[in-house]
């Protein structure tokens, strides 16, 4: 079974597909929304703590798990803990079939834009155009949003179809180089504008006064999410790391890329934004108002990013890339339970996978008032509203679904799993061996492991039940 599986042909193949697992709409669309909703700078300081305390700990355990067992998330948690575990790793394949199934259809805005942005490039902005109405239109179009996360489905399914090695690594080392360097380029770009400093500022200069226990919490999930953690994505991709290649060493390196790219992409968003002195108006179009909404016709107004017209485009492929390089992961996470539990074939569990997944993607592209019966639902009665807390979407249901239920239960379940009921020295040949790098003690870990990063998910359980936190 293992020749059958594969591995991938280096650690940095395996680093670059797990940190492009990492890196996706969470970093781009999520994470600036967050710390803007949260003020900036003490939100950020929580936020890198919950990523040092409980993110960085809880990589290390799922990519051990992957490697000490060579199998996807269910096999893994059977073999490495127990049987009854297996029902943990069910929980992370429906989590990241439900995850996939409506992320395709954000990745699908970001060829819109793209579209859209390129048109504008080469004809010019039209005057008066309002991207709110225009943002909008797309999304309550029905067979238009169907027809672009299908374009997006088709290409998740063709990559992970050809497998670890030639599917997911080899996307992953073509794409993330390139996404690096067009968010280097805006980078750079941002600094020329004058806005920069009060981005930075509002970044980094920590204010505690305007910070909740909400905060601290959406903090701690969004860690999760952004990790691509608490569902079995990163056993997957462990199952596939060779023995003779360090768990640790690679787990800082995701994690600290994962990060810087959350923060320049946030410098360059709030750059825009300050430099247009648009910011009494972004908090007005939600969650999805930054990325689509303020930040299209930026680029083209007159005198705030220079060369913006052709950065455009630009920054909308990178959204793409960003988002493909997720969708994979999330995508081999299912195609690989179906091949190990029940003996199928790559590309038939491919496919098979890929469709059933896209049924409920039909569901969640229909969501933004392309058809009534996913646009306007509800969940009745005191569980419904715990549950889904009132989203009237199928998308606003699902999203809400998982990261508030699935991420944060089966995170505590992942470390209860590799802190108590894995042996000291089960977890320890994983993780120390002669390339375990300097920083790294053992002992720490465990401890974090055990107690801290429990703890911190157990509150983020017990937020949600009783307070009714909501990350999504
Ligand atoms: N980490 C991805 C992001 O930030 C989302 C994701 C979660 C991908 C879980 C795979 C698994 O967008």
């Amino acid at each position: 079974m293992t020749e059958q599986r594969g591995n991938w042909t280096s650690s940095a193949g395996f680093i670059l597909a797990a940190t492009g697992s990492a890196i996706g709409l969470g970093n781009l669309w999520k994470f600036p929304f967050i710390t803007w909703e949260n003020n900036g700078g003490a939100f950020v300081l929580v936020y890198l703590v919950c990523i040092a305390a409980v993110g960085l700990p809880i990589m290390m355990a799922e990519l051990l798990i992957g490697r000490k067992t060579q199998q996807s998330a269910v096999g893994a948690l059977k073999e490495a803990v127990g049987p009854a575990w297996g029902l943990v790793g069910l929980w992370g394949v429906l989590c990241g079939f439900t995850l996939l199934s409506y992320y395709t259809v954000i990745a699908g805005w970001s060829l819109y834009f793209f579209a859209k942005t390129a048109g504008w490039m080469v004809g010019g902005f039209p005057t008066g155009t309002s991207l709110g109405q225009v943002f909008t239109e797309q999304s309550a179009n029905g067979g238009l949003q169907i027809a672009l996360s299908l374009g997006f489905s088709v290409a998740t399914v063709s990559v992970v179809y050809f497998g670890v090695q030639k599917g997911i690594e080899k996307i992953a080392r073509l794409f993330l180089p390139v996404l690096f360097v067009i968010l280097a380029l805006l980078f750079m770009v941002s600094f020329a504008m004058d806005g920069s400093r009060e981005a930075l500022t509002f970044i980094f200069r920590p204010s505690f006064n305007e910070l909740d226990g909400g905060s601290v919490l959406e903090a701690l999930g969004h860690a999760f999410f952004t990790l691509s953690l608490g569902m079995g994505a990163m056993i997957t991709y462990g199952s596939y790391i060779a023995r003779n290649q360090s768990v640790v060493k690679a787990s800082g390196i995701i994690v600290l890329l994962d990060t810087v790219i959350a923060l320049v992409a946030t410098v360059i968003m709030f750059t825009v934004i300050f430099t247009a002195g648009m910011q009494d108006q972004v908090g007005d179009t939600g969650t999805v108002g930054m990325l689509f909404i303020s930040l299209p016709q930026l680029f083209f107004a007159e005198g705030i990013v220079p060369g913006g017209a052709v950065l455009a485009p630009l920054f909308y492929v990178l959204v793409a890339l960003a988002a493909l390089t997720s969708t994979m992961s999330l995508l081999e996470v299912v195609t690989s339970y179906i091949i190990d539990e029940h003996g199928i074939e790559r590309g038939k569990a491919t496919l098979a996978c890929g469709g059933v997944v896209f049924l409920f993607t039909i569901l969640a592209a229909l969501s933004f008032g392309g058809a009534d019966f996913a646009s306007n639902l509800s969940a009745p009665g005191r569980l419904g509203d715990l549950l889904f807390a009132g989203k009237t979407s199928w998308f606003g249901m699902a999203d809400h679904f998982v990261s508030n239920w699935m991420l944060p239960t089966g995170g505590l379940a992942i470390t209860v799993a590799v802190g108590w009921f894995m042996t000291r020295e089960a977890t320890e040949s994983e993780l120390v061996d002669e390339t375990v790098p300097g920083w790294f003690n053992y002992n720490t870990w465990r401890f974090f492991i055990r107690y801290i990063s429990p703890a911190a998910v157990a509150a983020i359980v017990v937020a949600v039940l009783f307070f009714g936190v909501d990350f999504s």
